[in-house]
């Protein structure tokens, strides 16, 4: 069964360790994330974004898939299957086809307007007992063709939005999606010290956490971060190890060529990177009950 993610995100921000939100692109990256948490006893949130949404058939297909693989593999650690950066309409789909946490970024809006939409969605999301996150700034970088400039979140607004009752929230403090430039600024820490003081201690989450040095996420998981994003860095280990494979010419003998035998480099090097991670990084291992 999937769950909703509050009582994961709560236990990780009182046992300050961080819960990892894996995207999921298709079947062997929902394999490969769930495995490696089952190996780790480790919690999962595993993340759609609207685009991985279409690419995959639809919400209804993506909740379907992730329920059958999970019972499937015979999962024990608790797993959440969450809209990542949901637009208004698509966080009511997700909430329709049976997702169990959902992200509104209304972060493009005037403020007054993202407000009063996520106070809609977390009051629809709570009354089907699924958790929500919300977003204050935008995060920069390009995700799903989406490029938004890096921002840094207002302590105040978050404070407002922390107090429509968001289980947890996504704030600007630095952080980009995809790649780092070499001359990035790091993640402001004392903003972060003071969104976590304003919003009372709510659990904050890590967006572009692909690429951040680790004792930086590290110490972010100390001042508040409950829950962090990774997308790009799977998607490097899968091409990586799929190209590597190929070049290697495996796939022009022994039966290479069968689909399989060719992806599961990727996805064996997705699995051992969400182990990695987990373990190392999140310390959320061995947290599962
Ligand atoms: P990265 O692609 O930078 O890991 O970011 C993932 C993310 O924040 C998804 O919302």
């Amino acid at each position: 069964m999937l769950v909703s993610a509050t009582e994961m995100i709560n236990k990780a921000h009182d046992g300050h360790y961080a819960i990892g939100a894996f995207n999921i692109n298709n079947m062997e990256w929902i394999k490969a994330i769930l495995l490696g948490c089952e190996a780790k006893k480790s919690p999962v949130m595993l993340g759609v974004s609207e685009g991985a949404g279409k690419y995959m058939c639809g919400f209804d297909n993506v909740v379907g898939m992730v329920k059958h693989i999970h019972d499937n593999l015979g999962i024990t650690v608790p797993v959440a299957i969450h809209l990542d950066h949901g637009s208004y309409e698509g966080a009511k789909a997700a909430i329709a086809a049976g997702f169990t946490s959902v992200m509104f970024d209304g972060s493009h809006y005037d403020f007054e307007e993202n407000k009063a939409k996520s106070q809609e969605i977390i009051a629809l999301a709570h009354s089907k007992g699924l958790s929500v996150e919300c977003e204050v700034g935008g995060i920069g970088g390009t995700e799903d063709g989406v490029t938004s400039a890096g921002e840094q979140a207002d302590p105040q607004e978050c404070a407002t939005i922390a107090g429509l009752g968001v289980d947890f929230l996504a704030c600007g403090i630095g952080n980009i999606h995809g790649k780092y430039p070499a001359d990035w600024a790091g993640l402001n820490f004392d903003l972060l010290k003071e969104i976590q003081e304003a919003t009372n201690g709510k659990p904050l989450v890590l967006h572009g956490g692909s690429g951040i040095p680790r004792e930086q996420v590290q110490k972010a998981i100390t001042l508040g971060v409950s829950k962090v994003n990774v997308n790009t860095e799977c998607q490097l280990v899968f091409a990586d190890a799929t190209r590597k494979y190929i070049e290697a010419g495996k796939d022009q003998e022994g039966k290479g060529y069968d689909p399989r035998k060719l992806l599961k480099p990727g996805t064996d090097a997705i699995q051992a990177l969400v182990e990695e991670m987990v373990e190392n990084f999140f310390g959320s291992a061995g947290k599962a009950e």
